[in-house]
């Protein structure tokens, strides 16, 4: 068979047909009722203990770190309380070696010691003011630290949430993998590190990524109702959205609003459909999931993120390249001008490796609609060092890598479309003619060209959506949404800390005990030898101006 052949071939592996996706929106249904029935079901369905979305009128200032990828972020966030915020960020690449270190404690010092150069850095005078003024005092809940910043933890990863800063890790995914963390609870983790530090830091909310979208795109968003989804397309995905407190039949311990009778539930749709009963399965899905290490787990996410189409693509190249009679980048003369050039494969290329092809590329593919496929061409040679590749070689890339982002798109539909079906907005009449709207962040929604428009095709398809409500779903990018959101929820859960005051009860509580404690903690701080040296400095004055003592003490005292 041709090249030209095998690659037609190999696309139609990946087509997904409007009856499929049809089938995809009833099963992702059933499996968001299951999860939230009981636990232990594909979709987790995590109840986030966030209970309502911001109306942009929020204000303070705010911390926020971002783990869920391969960098680290640390930010501070002003909320402006005008639905407008300053943020300031730095970004940090987690070293390899840390995301599948022995233990928690490595990769969580390696967190706080980020934040405390962070601190010093951007908030230096704030940080400094903080570190000298920090002291504690007593109330009768027990004894408060007064002095911290307020931090709000973006924690990307499945997590058994059971309070706003409390959560379990249930597993690792994005390539993550440190075994002594699981089953622990990751704010603890990080607030251990920070303490031991001595830094005046308080992680106040843990927060995935999603849900951290879904505030900050309700924050920003210009329209009169908040967002219904937050969602992520990047190097992993996941949705969190707003569901009736009602139907949350499985168990929410501990405490928390039920005023707005709604909860953010964070889906987890990663995992959505693991035992593969409406998603597709070819041989180099099969392949991934064998050779990744987590078996069995994140099966929509294997077909749809960042961090996994890179991977598909690098499969099929290299099935191509097994075959001998297949033409793939062994052409004798593939060059566009007047030398001759013959195609190589460096041994090196990451063709051969695992996780050896960028996900990136695809969108290069995408975006080369040339003659020549000029751009392509250079990618190939740049990135995957197929050097001189014929333009033959170049379109069969292309369609294949195409046909992989195109299912993606066409499963990420499944998604929102469920969600959006779900929460019935589409035919509400209190929703007033507004749009349903979505808030998105992530690599593969903001740069893979046409992602959205190819989401719109498929929702056009979806019954119960068709060509009018695909038109009233507004998807936008929520940029920034995990450190706005983090900050957002940080606000309410500080709000929200039970028996314990918030930044402006306690500046109103310091100037009734200030003297107190301040007295106090001052007190203990001073040493031996200063006491000794007040004392004898005391027993000078007091022989010098004896007569002078007494006479005060005669006249006010006696
Ligand atoms: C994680 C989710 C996260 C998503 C997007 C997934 O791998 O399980 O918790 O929201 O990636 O970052």
């Amino acid at each position: 068979m041709g090249l030209t052949a095998e690659t037609n071939r190999i696309v139609r592996e990946f087509d997904y047909s409007d009856d499929q996706l049809n089938q995809g929106v009833s099963e992702f249904l059933a499996q968001m009722e299951l999860g939230l029935e009981k636990d232990g079901t594909s979709l987790s369905q995590i109840p986030t203990y966030v209970t309502g979305v911001p109306n942009g009128t929020e204000k303070g200032l705010y911390l926020a770190v971002d783990l869920g990828g391969t960098n680290f972020r640390v930010c501070s966030i002003q909320l402006n309380g005008d639905t407008t915020f300053n943020l300031t960020y730095s970004k940090v690449a987690i070293p390899r070696e840390l995301m599948t270190a022995k233990t928690a404690k490595e990769l969580f010092s390696f967190l706080a010691k980020q934040i405390e150069v962070f601190l010093r850095t951007h908030h230096n005078e704030h940080f400094e003011h903080r570190m000298r003024r920090r002291f504690t005092f007593s109330n009768p809940e027990g004894f408060q630290d007064e002095e911290i910043f307020r931090l709000g933890f973006t924690f990307s990863f499945p997590v058994q949430q059971i309070g706003i800063n409390k959560g379990i890790l249930m597993r690792w995914t994005k390539g993550f993998d440190i075994p002594d963390a699981v089953g622990k609870d990751v704010c603890e983790l990080l607030q251990t590190e920070i303490d031991r530090l001595g830094l005046p830091v308080k992680v106040a909310a843990l927060v995935n990524d999603t849900v951290g979208t879904l505030m900050a795109r309700s924050y920003t968003s210009p329209g009169k109702q908040g967002a219904v989804l937050g969602a992520i397309f990047g190097t992993g995905t996941n949705g969190a959205y707003i569901e009736k407190l009602a139907n949350i039949k499985k168990n929410v311990p501990g405490s928390f609003d039920k005023s707005t009778g709604d909860m953010v539930i964070n889906t987890e749709w990663g995992s959505f459909d693991n035992q593969l009963n409406v998603l597709p399965r070819t041989p180099w899905d099969h392949k991934l999931d064998e050779d990744s290490n987590n078996r069995g787990f994140q099966m929509f996410e294997k077909r749809v993120s960042g961090m996994f189409l890179g991977e598909i693509l690098r499969l099929t190249i290299v099935d191509l390249l097994k075959q001998e009679n297949i033409q793939l980048f062994r052409d004798a003369n593939s060059s566009h001008n007047d030398w001759v050039s013959t195609t190589t494969v460096a041994p090196e290329s990451g063709l051969f490796k695992q996780w050896g092809v960028d996900t990136a590329i695809m969108s290069v593919a995408a975006a080369d609609n040339t003659p020549s496929l000029g751009t392509l061409r250079q990618a190939l040679e740049d990135q995957l060092l197929v050097y001189s590749p014929s333009l033959e070689d170049a379109q069969a890339f292309k369609a294949i890598a195409e046909a992989i982002g195109r299912r993606a798109a066409r499963l990420s539909a499944i998604a929102v479309a469920a969600i959006v079906l779900k929460t019935g907005k589409l035919n509400d009449p209190s929703w007033d003619g507004e749009p349903v709207d979505v808030g998105v962040d992530g690599s593969l929604v903001e740069h893979y060209p046409y992602f959205r428009d190819m989401m719109y095709e498929a929702f056009k398809t979806i019954e119960g959506i068709g060509e009018e409500g695909a038109n009233k779903i507004q998807i936008g990018i929520a940029k920034d949404g995990s450190g706005v959101g983090a900050a957002l929820i940080a606000l309410v859960a500080t709000a929200m800390e039970k028996n314990q005051p918030t930044p402006e009860v306690l500046s109103k509580q310091r100037s009734s005990i200030f003297s107190v404690g301040r007295i106090r903690w001052e007190l203990s701080r001073v040493s031996w030898w200063q006491w000794a040296g007040v004392g004898l400095l005391t027993a000078f004055v007091a022989s010098r101006r004896r007569d002078y003592l007494f006479g005060l003490w005669r006249r006010y005292v006696a």
